[in-house]
């Protein structure tokens, strides 16, 4: 499915930009900072495929990648604190909420949620946008290897707690590590 076949098609700044919605699609949405660039790096089993980096706000566009002909994988810039000019935050944050409630073919969001924080007052407005929006989401906690598993156990907990709110939520919650690989193979299979 990802080997060897998966190629950056186009950066989007503006939703007249979008590419034709002639496949499925599948996006990565989170706080900026919490792993959606190398997430997809490492679903696809590439380097720097998806730029990341350690400033929040690294990626400013909606980013498209291909995974094989029939579907894109989408990397979205980051809501909530980013170390860019206030004018360009509000406008990707715009940007980023219009694309969320209006793609046709966007077939699930993962909500990137950071293993050792949990779910914030912004990831529940996202939440609530993509219930208004009947957008499909299912939380994919990041960073799994900087906890220890019973400080895990106490975010999925509260993460679960959180997502019983949200009538568009999958109820099961993907734990994943980009850096030690754990989760991987399950969110391919999801994909
Ligand atoms: P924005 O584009 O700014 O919204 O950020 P992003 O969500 O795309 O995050 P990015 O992938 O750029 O990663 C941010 C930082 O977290 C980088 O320094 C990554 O190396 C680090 N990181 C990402 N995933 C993991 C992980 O699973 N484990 C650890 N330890 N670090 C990670
Ligand atoms: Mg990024």
């Amino acid at each position: 499915l990802f080997a060897g076949e998966t190629e950056f098609v186009k950066g989007v700044v503006a939703m007249d930009g979008l590419p034709p919605a002639d496949r499925l699609e599948v996006c990565f949405a989170g706080r900026s900072n919490v792993g959606k660039s190398t997430l997809i790096n490492a679903l696809t089993g590439t380097k720097a495929l998806a730029r990341a980096s350690n400033t929040p706000g690294r990626t400013q566009e909606i980013n498209f990648f291909t995974a094989g002909d029939d579907h894109y994988l989408v990397d979205l810039p980051g809501y909530g604190y980013a170390n860019a000019p206030l004018a360009v935050v509000e406008k990707w944050q715009r940007l980023l909420k219009q694309y969320l409630s209006g793609r046709q073919t966007l077939r699930r969001a993962f909500v990137l949620v950071d293993a050792r924080h949990g779910i914030k007052k912004v990831d529940d407005e996202i939440m609530s946008l993509l219930d208004s929006s009947a957008v499909a989401f299912q939380v994919v906690l990041t960073k799994a290897d900087k906890v220890k598993e019973v400080e895990r156990e106490k975010v999925i907990d509260q993460v679960r707690g959180a997502l019983a709110k949200h009538p568009a939520a999958y109820p099961e919650i993907v734990v994943t590590s980009s850096e030690k690989g754990w989760g991987i193979p399950t969110l391919r299979a999801i994909i």
